[in-house]
C-alpha cells in the first residue's frame, strides 16, 4: 500500500492514474478507522478504480484543546485495517500540518446557507470553518472524482454538498448510512476512550433516538424533545447536550410538523469527558 506524507507526490501518482482512465474516490478521515470508515471505503471502491484515504486530525475543527491532543492517532493500524480491505487500489495521504497548512494553522471562514449556525456549529465554535478549510484543500489536492461522506455526521454531510455547490467543485458528495456496534452505538473513533462504564450506558443514546422516532408519529416535536430530555435526567453517566428535531434540509429546529417535509432528530451527549453524536431520520 503507497502512503504519502506530501502532497507533491501523491498529486503525481493521481495525476497518471487519472490519465489511464482510473476514476478516483475519496475518503477523508481523521484515522483511528473503526468498520464505519471501512463502510465508507468499502462503497467508494465499489464505485471507483482507486481509492484516496487521507488520514489527517485536522486541528483547525476542534474547539476543546484537550480533545485534539487526546484524539486517538495510530496511522500503523490505520494502514493494517485498510490492507485487508484492499492493498493495491487503496492510496493513503496521511500529510504533516505543514503540508496542508505551511506556517499559517488558520481557517477560511465561510457561509453555507446558515447550515454552519445550527447544532454542532452554534456548540462548537468555528467548527465548520475548520471543516470547510480542511475539505476543500483536500479536494483541490485529491481531485477525486467522488467522495464519501457519513451520515454520522449528517450536519456535516450537508455542508460539504453546499461547500462543493456554492464553490462549483467538479466532485460528486456521496453519503453513507450510519455503521453501529451491535449494541446500536455509533461507531466513533472516540469510543476507544469511554471508561467500561460509560461505553455500557451508550447505546442508551440511540435507544433513545428510536423510541424517538416512534413518539414522533404522533406526538409533538416539543413534546418529544421533552420526553428525551427526561429520559437522560435518568442517567447517571450520560448527561445530554442537545436534542434537537430538525428539518433534512435546512437543519433548522421544527416548529410545525408538515407531512411535506422530511425530518431527523439530532443529540450530542457527553459521557463523562467524551461527546458522542448521532442521529436518525423521522420520517
Ligand atoms: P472522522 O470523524 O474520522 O470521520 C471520517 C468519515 O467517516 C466522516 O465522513 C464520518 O461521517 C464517517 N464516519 C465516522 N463514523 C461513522 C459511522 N459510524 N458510520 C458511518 N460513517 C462514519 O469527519 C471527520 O473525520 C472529519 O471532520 C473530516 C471530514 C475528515 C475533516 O477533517
Amino acid at each position: 500500500m503507497k502512503v504519502f506524507h506530501n502532497k507533491i507526490e501523491l498529486s503525481q501518482l493521481i495525476e497518471g492514474l487519472k490519465v489511464k482512465g482510473s476514476s478516483i474516490g475519496f475518503v477523508p478521515t481523521m484515522g483511528a478507522l473503526h468498520n464505519g470508515h471501512l463502510s465508507l471505503v468499502n462503497k467508494a471502491l465499489s464505485q471507483n478504480g482507486y481509492v484516496v484515504v487521507s488520514v489527517f486530525v485536522n486541528p483547525t475543527q476542534f474547539d476543546n484543546q484537550e480533545d485534539l491532543v487526546k484524539y486517538p492517532r495510530n496511522l500503523d493500524a490505520d494502514v493494517a485495517l485498510l490492507k485487508t480491505v484492499s492493498d493495491s487500489t487503496i492510496i493513503v495521504y496521511a500529510p504533516t500540518v505543514e503540508d496542508i497548512y505551511s506556517n499559517n494553522v488558520k481557517s477560511q471562514s465561510f457561509a453555507f446557507d446558515g447550515l454552519e449556525h445550527e447544532m454542532e456549529g452554534a456548540f462548537r465554535g468555528g467548527h465548520f470553518d475548520g471543516v470547510g478549510t480542511i475539505v476543500k484543500r483536500l479536494f483541490e489536492i485529491v481531485k477525486p472524482d467522488m467522495a464519501y461522506f457519513g451520515e454520522k455526521d449528517f450536519q456535516q454531510l450537508q455542508i460539504i454538498k453546499k461547500l462543493v455547490e456554492l464553490h462549483k467543485m467538479p466532485v460528486k458528495v456521496i453519503g453513507c448510512p450510519i455503521h453501529r456496534a451491535k449494541d446500536g452505538l455509533a461507531m466513533s473513533s472516540r469510543n476507544t476512550r469511554l471508561t467500561p462504564e460509560h461505553r455500557a450506558a451508550a447505546p442508551f443514546i440511540y435507544k433513545t433516538l428510536k423510541s424517538a422516532k416512534t413518539k414522533f408519529g404522533t406526538k409533538s416535536a416539543k413534546n418529544v424533545t421533552e420526553w428525551v430530555s427526561k429520559q437522560f435526567k435518568k442517567q447517571p453517566l450520560l448527561e445530554l447536550e442537545y436534542f434537537i428535531i430538525a428539518d433534512t434540509t435546512t437543519l433548522k429546529p421544527v416548529k410545525r410538523k408538515s407531512t411535506k417535509k422530511t425530518y431527523r432528530a439530532f443529540i450530542a451527549v457527553y459521557a463523562g469527558d467524551i461527546r458522542l453524536i448521532d442521529n436518525i431520520a423521522l420520517n
